[in-house]
């Protein structure tokens, strides 16, 4: 059961790509490079599955920000799109670099604007959607294994 709030859970899944990115720079055979492509398009698909059903609905409902969740919806739309790229040519280093900085300048956007917004609202109960975000990542990781 989740213990800690919903922005910190979400920002705890941005870590761990970042680190799947590094680890993908620093690999050197194409085997593991297929293997780490699998796990960063998994991680990544299923992250943004979650806050688009979970996380950005309650956040609109609460802050009715459109223009926030606009910008944020698009970047999920063109991050979407490298994946798909990705899942064909795994091995792609060029690509998959696009892919990171799309996914830094994302989470950035997310960290400094969206969180603390959601943080502020007295409408959003944060630890509740944790555990929402996290029933349904794990339903979504066993639906989908890497
Ligand atoms: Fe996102
Ligand atoms: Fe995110």
């Amino acid at each position: 059961m989740a213990q800690q709030d919903a922005t910190v859970l979400l920002d705890e899944d941005h870590n761990a790509v970042m680190r799947l990115f590094e680890q993908y720079k620093a690999a050197h055979d194409d085997n593991r490079k297929r293997v780490l492509a699998q796990q960063i398009c998994q991680e990544l698909t299923v992250h943004m599955r979650i806050e688009d059903e979970i996380f950005y609905s309650a956040f609109r409902n609460a802050t009715h920000d459109e223009e926030l969740l606009q910008d944020a919806t698009q970047e999920h739309d063109e991050a979407r799109k490298l994946i798909t790229k990705l899942q064909d040519t795994p091995t792609d280093a060029h690509l998959m670099l696009e892919l990171e900085h799309a996914i830094l300048h994302h989470v950035n956007d997310e960290r400094e604007e969206m969180f603390p917004e959601a943080r502020k609202s007295k409408n959003m109960d944060l630890m509740q959607l944790a555990q929402q975000l996290e029933a349904r990542k794990a339903e979504l990781m066993a639906a989908h294994p890497a």
